[in-house]
């Protein structure tokens, strides 16, 4: 067991789509061990009450908890969107989730105060991302919708030709984007169908990817708790999934740009 500056950092999401993030935090923490919880058996959160989000976001979190993790970086936006003060409230660690992080970089690149963004169904219905944005720009225009086929078209890798590129067609054309000059990308998957949606909203349209961001605020939360890492030394990868690890290796890979390791199954204690 590891404590203080030499505990790992906890991930979870609710499958693979946390990879993106998990990436992100691997960049530009490199010296950090890591243990990635991803809820393969429950997938997809997107769709689901707040209410069970939250019950299986505390179960992640207490899973990650007996690896005696120093942080935890909600990685599923879902997640984050109507679970973080559940998980605040019950968590003796700092807890970051993607939200709010991705909220304040649009409100940075956008030039005309036009923001739009995008993610499940319960991210967008939860309003979290629309308050956040409010919060760091208050005169901001903000507009808002689900973008539900994105997350099957990227676990399957139809990430170019036909197919997607209608999907976004019909989700983000039309009157949607009304003149904004930023689109936060507000789900873990739609990262990797980035090159579609920009051909689609158009090159002016600036895209924000909340894993940067998180990843960022990751390191100030480190800093200000002095629970940085300081010297070098075997960095540790775990990876954990409720369901068999075959389909989030294979997948996986894909989402972090790089073949995984290995994966243990284990049971949450979901209540
Ligand atoms: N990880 C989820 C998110 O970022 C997308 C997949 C799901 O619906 O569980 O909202």
């Amino acid at each position: 067991m590891r404590h203080g500056r030499h505990a790992a950092i906890g991930v979870f999401d609710s499958g693979v789509g946390g990879l993106t993030v998990l990436k992100a935090l691997m960049e530009r923490l490199p010296l950090e061990s890591t243990v990635y919880l991803g809820d393969t058996a429950r997938v997809p959160y997107g769709t689901k009450s707040g209410e069970v989000v939250t019950r299986y976001s505390l179960a992640n979190a207490q899973a990650l908890l007996e690896y005696d993790i120093k942080a935890l970086v909600v990685a599923c936006n879902t997640a984050s969107a109507v679970a973080l003060p559940a998980l605040e409230a019950q968590l003796p660690i700092p807890v970051i989730g993607v939200i709010v992080p991705g909220a304040q970089a649009a409100a940075k690149a956008t030039r005309n105060g036009k923001v739009a963004v995008i993610g499940t169904p319960g991210t967008i219905a939860s309003g979290a991302y629309q308050a956040a944005l409010a919060a760091a720009a208050p005169s901001m225009e903000v507009h808002a919708r689900a973008c539900p086929l994105f997350v099957p078209l990227a676990e399957e890798g139809w990430t170019e030709g036909a197919v997607p590129q209608l999907v976004a067609e019909k989700y983000l054309g039309g009157d949607f984007l009304g003149g904004v000059d930023t689109l936060v990308l507000g789900c873990t998957h739609y990262p990797l169908l980035a090159q579609i949606i920009q051909g689609v909203v158009g090159p002016k349209v600036t895209l924000v990817d909340s894993a940067k961001a998180t990843a960022e605020r990751l390191v100030e939360v480190l800093r200000e708790r002095e629970l940085t890492r300081l010297e070098r030394g075997a960095v540790e990868r775990h990876y954990l999934v409720t369901d068999t690890p075959a389909r989030f290796l294979e997948v996986g890979a894909r989402f972090l740009g790089r073949p995984l390791s290995g994966a243990r199954q284990i049971d949450l204690h979901v209540k």
